[in-house]
């Protein structure tokens, strides 16, 4: 590979010479041809009405494509203006103002793999995606989440899969090509073969349903007779895995109480978004770069937010951010939980000694990075300054194709939201 690179680079430079060679020529000859034509005006006195007319056209087209930048925003322009007004350097300088939080784990462990992983990881993965029952998974995960959750799962190995919000079956059938003769336990209310009378469901062969009559919330399940049903002697070896809109805090201690330690959970939402509280929120502190958000309607962080909310669908902006008395934790101040159907107000005491526990039982915090740049995936939703750099930078558009990524839908890019891997285990303290 390396060699490829090597023999692709000085390939790259001597077409880069040839190219120069032939500019330089193209210059002379424009100089000589412009210079001549100078000559001509003056002798006939048009030099002067020529340089103001010239003038005159610089700042019309200075003018006209300034309002398309600023006003230009339902128009099919849109994208366009969006690359072109924040551009690679754009988005660096404002992630540092409002900056991207995280969880501290406790010895500042982190995961095994890394971007030469994920990268072949994807190239592998592009194909079996292609093979989805579930076409169209509206409200469900799109491809970068999908990726996530079978590349961890693979990494991971576990003995048993466990799945809480499972809807039309898509997230089943992407632990199923994870780990083929893995059991499954899959808790949902509405049990998946129900959406099959409508089109595309996924119900699995080797799979234990809490689902419809059966239904069984998380935090309620007997787990040390699922663990002994299969066989499962060791509960680290176990993957659990949460797509259910719940307070994950609320899953956090539940998932403690049983035992587990490899836990993904799916909408990680960002601070002042979402329907229930998330760790991104939690994790969103004064101490962190960027945490502690200014409600201050003229400051600069109200100007950004202001400007990225135009640009992107999910960004928020100070209004939808702080709710009474400048409370800008969870949304608005408040823990949300059951897809929104409670929201309970909290202190920001309370909300900082929240994010004291979590870290103090996290071994491992680590975001799924967006598979690849906005300016590759053309996705319109999340703002690319709040999350990590992408897997596919920016730019990489060879890389992107190469890895097949080009021939997917754009709208499988849009439903980012920062899922989660922890490793976690009881405090000793
Ligand atoms: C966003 S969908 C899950 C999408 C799915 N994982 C996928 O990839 O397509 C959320 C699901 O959680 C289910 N749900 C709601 N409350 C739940 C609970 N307490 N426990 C488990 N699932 C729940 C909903 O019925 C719904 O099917």
């Amino acid at each position: 590979m390396l060699e490829r690179v090597l023999s692709l680079r000085s390939r790259t430079t001597q077409a880069n010479s040839e190219e120069d060679v032939d500019d330089e020529s193209k210059t002379r000859k424009t100089l000589s041809l412009t210079t001549r034509f100078l000559n001509q005006l003056t002798k006939t006195n048009f030099l002067w009405p020529s340089l103001f007319f010239f003038l005159f056209l610089l700042i019309t087209s200075i003018a006209i494509h300034s309002r398309n930048i600023v006003c230009d925003v339902s128009s099919t322009g849109l994208i366009h203006s969006r690359f072109n007004f924040f551009g690679i350097d754009g988005l660096d300088s404002e992630f540092g103002l409002l900056g991207v939080p995280w969880c501290r784990s406790k010895h500042g462990k982190t995961v095994e793999w890394t971007t030469k992983d994920l990268i072949k990881g994807i190239e592998e993965f592009v194909p079996v995606y292609e093979t989805r029952p579930i076409k169209n998974n509206m409200y469900g995960m799109g491809f970068d989440h999908s990726f996530g959750l079978w590349f961890i799962t693979r990494w991971i190995k576990p003995e048993l899969m466990i799945e809480s919000g499972a809807f039309k079956g898509h997230s089943t059938w992407v632990l199923r090509q994870a780990m083929p003769n893995t059991p499954i336990v899959s808790l949902s209310p509405r049990h998946p073969e129900k959406y099959l009378k409508k089109g595309a469901a996924y119900v699995d062969g080797n799979c234990t349903y809490f689902a419809g009559k059966d239904f069984v919330d998380f935090g309620s399940v007997d787990w040390g007779r699922m663990m002994k049903k299969h066989g499962v002697t060791d509960r680290s070896l176990v993957l659990v895995f949460f797509d259910d809109h719940q307070n994950e805090l609320k899953r956090l201690k539940q998932a403690l109480k049983a035992g587990f330690r490899h836990l993904v959970f799916e909408d990680n939402y960002d601070t002042g978004t979402g329907d229930h509280y998330s760790f991104r929120q939690m994790c969103d502190q004064f101490y962190v770069r960027g945490g502690g958000h200014s409600c201050f309607k003229d400051g600069d962080e109200a100007r950004i937010r202001t400007k990225r909310r135009m640009f992107w669908e999910k960004a928020v902006d100070i209004g939808e951010l702080c709710g009474e008395g400048e409370a800008w934790w969870g949304v608005k101040g408040q823990m949300r939980d059951d897809f929104n159907h409670s929201n309970k107000a909290i202190s920001y005491n309370e909300h900082f000694q929240n994010s004291r526990f979590v870290e103090s039982v996290l071994d491992v915090y680590w975001e799924l990075p967006p598979v690849a740049g906005p300016s590759l995936t053309h996705q319109t939703r999340y703002d690319p300054a709040r999350v990590s750099s992408p897997i596919v930078e920016d730019g990489r558009f060879g890389l992107f194709q190469r890895l097949g990524l080009g021939s997917l839908e754009t709208s499988v890019f849009n439903g980012y939201t920062q899922m989660v891997y922890l490793q976690v285990s009881k405090s000793s303290s």
